[in-house]
């Protein structure tokens, strides 16, 4: 594993034991900076909104040496997404608000490679969220958005990307 990733992973420790916490507090910045998304969230269950968020963060740190599975549970996330109306270009806000979550919550010890490490490991759950989302937009006869899905090529820098990170423990 990289440096970088266990320097990222030993911090994360620092949240999952109030990850709840975190959570909350991701969607009430969220729906402070962006009060149009609280249109999507009319008929959520925030509580476990919450959680679901929490979990998934949890899945991806604890799995990032698993990019294959890592991959079809992202893709099939954001799939789902299609139905929730989480529109593309929703990621960076959404992924602007988490950093600045973590930023809350780590103080001193959030710094310029932390932000980075967080911005690649957003990137990638981004791009395989992303790929999901077009996919099945697709399967329903959908235009397939104008910020379209990375290509296979994109795809394939992903997981080496992801690779990179872990040393190529699964193949
Ligand atoms: C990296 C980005 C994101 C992650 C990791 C994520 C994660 C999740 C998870 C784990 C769920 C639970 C339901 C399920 O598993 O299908 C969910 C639901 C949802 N997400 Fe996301 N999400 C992301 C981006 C977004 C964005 C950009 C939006 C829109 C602003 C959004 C809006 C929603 C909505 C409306 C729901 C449905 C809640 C419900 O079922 O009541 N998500 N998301």
């Amino acid at each position: 594993m990289s440096y970088k990733f266990q320097q990222l992973d030993k911090k994360l420790d620092g949240i999952r034991g109030s990850i709840d916490r975190f959570a909350s507090s991701f969607y009430d910045n969220l729906l402070k900076a962006h009060p149009e998304f609280q249109n999507l969230f009319k008929h959520s269950d925030m509580a476990e909104q919450k959680k679901m968020l929490a979990g998934i963060l949890i899945l991806v740190i604890r799995n990032w040496q698993r990019p294959q599975m890592l991959a079809s549970t992202l893709k099939r996330l954001g799939a789902r997404h299609v139905r929730y109306g989480a529109l593309s270009e929703y990621y960076l806000l959404f992924g602007e608000v988490l950093l600045l979550t973590f930023k809350q919550y780590l103080g001193s010890d959030w710094d310029r490679e932390m932000e980075q490490a967080w911005s690649e490991v957003y990137e990638a759950i981004t791009t395989l969220m992303l790929e999901g989302y077009n996919e099945a937009k697709k399967a329903n006869g959908y235009l397939i958005e104008r910020k379209s899905a990375p290509s296979q090529q994109n795809q394939q820098s992903l997981i080496k990307l992801l690779y990179k990170n872990n040393y190529k423990r699964e193949s």
